[in-house]
């Protein structure tokens, strides 16, 4: 299993005593919520941000882009570091088109479906991505709770070749319940950084 803190939840004004932490506990990715103020109604940080933490830290940054015409900006959070881009498939823009710029620039691709997307609206895009990120909340805020139809997407999507990313509301038995319907990639915001030893609890799983 694949860890994902979520910056979202970290405080950003120690930012830098924050990431060794994470590197402290052996964590690998970064799991970084863009938005716009448009596709949700919270703005977060730009680029900009990106590129400042890209210097501190070689984790794996993993972008989640919760942003409306993600085409026109996917050069910028190239530039800013990303290693894997997940958009999302109700964002507006023909997902197979965002994809294809995506990968590119060598940076791996992946698509998000929002909790009441069906997995079958994305069967045909997934031999094209390296990633599926089911939402197990609505995209927007960090600190909500689990829904749990996202499992039956989970098991849904299991098999293919492509990593199975859940985002939202992750904790101890959520993530659990994850892990057993098929989930590689955990991401959590508000358990992880509220005690960073919740790290090695997510880790047994
Ligand atoms: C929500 C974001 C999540 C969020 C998760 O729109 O995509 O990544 O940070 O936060 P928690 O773990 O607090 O639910
Ligand atoms: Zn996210």
């Amino acid at each position: 299993m694949i860890l994902a803190p979520s910056v979202l939840a970290a405080d950003k004004e120690n930012i830098e005593k924050e990431i060794q932490e994470l590197e402290e506990y052996d964590v690998k990715w970064l799991h970084l919520d863009v938005m716009d103020g448009l596709f949700v109604p919270a703005k977060t940080f730009g680029p900009d941000f990106v590129k400042r933490i890209r210097n501190m830290t070689s984790m794996f940054f993993d972008v989640h882009l919760m942003i409306e015409k993600p085409i026109d900006y996917i050069n910028h959070w190239i530039d800013a570091g990303a290693d894997l881009i997940t958009f999302h498939f109700e964002a507006g823009n023909d997902p197979i088109k965002v994809i294809e710029r995506i990968k590119s620039f060598g940076v791996k691709a992946g698509i998000s479906i929002k909790p009441n997307t069906k997995v079958d609206e994305i069967r045909d895009l997934l031999p094209f991505v390296d990633l599926v990120l089911v939402m197990s909340v609505e995209p927007g805020k960090g600190g909500q709770k689990f829904i749990s139809n996202s499992l039956e997407k989970i098991k849904k999507l299991s098999g293919g070749d492509y990593l199975i990313e859940v985002d939202g509301g992750i904790n101890e038995s959520t993530g659990k319940q994850c892990i057993d319907a098929g989930a590689d990639v955990l991401v959590a915001g508000t358990y992880v950084f509220k005690d960073k030893n919740n790290i090695n609890i997510l880790n047994k799983l």
